[in-house]
Formats: C-alpha cells, sequence, structure tokens
C-alpha cells in the first residue's frame, strides 16, 4: 500500500470519527441536563409545597447538579449544533457569553449548596430561585425551544 493511499485512509476515518465525537458530547451533554431537569422538578415541588420540605434533599440535589455541570463546556465542542440537538448554532458565535452563563449556573448552584448546608428554608428557597434564572437565562438564548 502506498503512503499516499494509506494517509487517505486515515483521513477517511478522521472524517468519520469526528461526528461520533460531535454526537457522544450531545448525547452526554443531553443526559447531563435531563438530570439538571429532574433535580429541578424534585426541589420545585417541595418550594411549591407539593412535597415536603426536606433541606437534605436539596442538599443531594443540588450536589447532583453539581456533579452534572462538571466539564458541561467540554460536551459542546465547536458546531456540535444540528440534527436532535436543540442547541442553537450562536453558541459558538457568542462563546464567552456562553461559558459566562454556564459560570452563572455553576455559581448559583454553589449558592444552594451552602443555603441548603445551612438550612434556612428562606434562603434555600431564595437561591433555588436563582439556579431556575440561570438555566433559563441560558435557554432563551441558546436553546431551540421544541414544546
Ligand atoms: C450555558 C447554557 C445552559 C445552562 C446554564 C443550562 N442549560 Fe440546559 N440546555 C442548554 C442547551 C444548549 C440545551 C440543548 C442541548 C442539546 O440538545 O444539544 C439544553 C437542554 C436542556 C434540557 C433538555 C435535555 C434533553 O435533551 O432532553 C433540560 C431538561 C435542561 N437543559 C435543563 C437545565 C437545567 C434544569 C438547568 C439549570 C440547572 C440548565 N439546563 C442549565 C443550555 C444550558
Amino acid at each position: 500500500m502506498s503512503v499516499k493511499s494509506l494517509l487517505a485512509g486515515v483521513a477517511a476515518c478522521l472524517l468519520i470519527a469526528q461526528p461520533t465525537v460531535a454526537n457522544d458530547a450531545v448525547t452526554e451533554r443531553e443526559d447531563r441536563m435531563k438530570t439538571l431537569g429532574s433535580e429541578a422538578k424534585t426541589m420545585a415541588s417541595m418550594v411549591k409545597g407539593r412535597s415536603a420540605f426536606d433541606a437534605d434533599q436539596f442538599s443531594f440535589s443540588a450536589e447532583s447538579m453539581a456533579d452534572a455541570m462538571e466539564g458541561m463546556l467540554d460536551l459542546f465542542p465547536a458546531g456540535s449544533h444540528g440534527g436532535d440537538s436543540a442547541a442553537k448554532a450562536k453558541i459558538w458565535d457568542n462563546w464567552e457569553d456562553f461559558s459566562a452563563k454556564n459560570q452563572a449556573a455553576v455559581n448559583a448552584i454553589a449558592g444552594l449548596m451552602n443555603a441548603a448546608d445551612e438550612g434556612n428554608e428562606k434562603a434555600i428557597k431564595k437561591a433555588f430561585g436563582m439556579v431556575g434564572k440561570s438555566c433559563s437565562g441560558c435557554h432563551k438564548k441558546y436553546r431551540i425551544k421544541r414544546d
């Protein structure tokens, strides 16, 4: 086999491999987002009084959210939009702003973890509200609405 055809083969592999990497990232970030969504639901139900208020549950949920946010930006490789993804293409034209919104969520979740550890119901509810705002602050601009 010539070097040239070998290189062509390698190039072809890379072309095939690349979208797979992006797809893995999309699947992984959607899974993480689903975790955020289900934890938010659990906490919202307590905030609305539909389930018993439990500060420990806020601690668990906030911690689970913090884990889900770990390395989130790495799961948004450039151009990984389209297809089944609800990510808008403009994420990568506004990467600094998108990163700031990601950081705002990380900070809000850290605030919620602190409030939950202190156990003050009013402070926990307020901190949860801030988390919710940080989610929608990003979704409004960077997530395609499908509902
Ligand atoms: C920095 C931006 C950003 C932040 C902050 C953010 N999200 Fe998302 N979220 C997205 C984007 C973009 C998508 C679409 C991802 C895709 O489909 O590729 C998404 C998708 C989702 C989905 C749908 C997942 C699916 O595919 O079923 C849920 C649920 C969700 N986010 C919940 C949350 C919650 C709850 C928070 C706050 C704790 C949050 N997100 C914070 C950007 C963000």
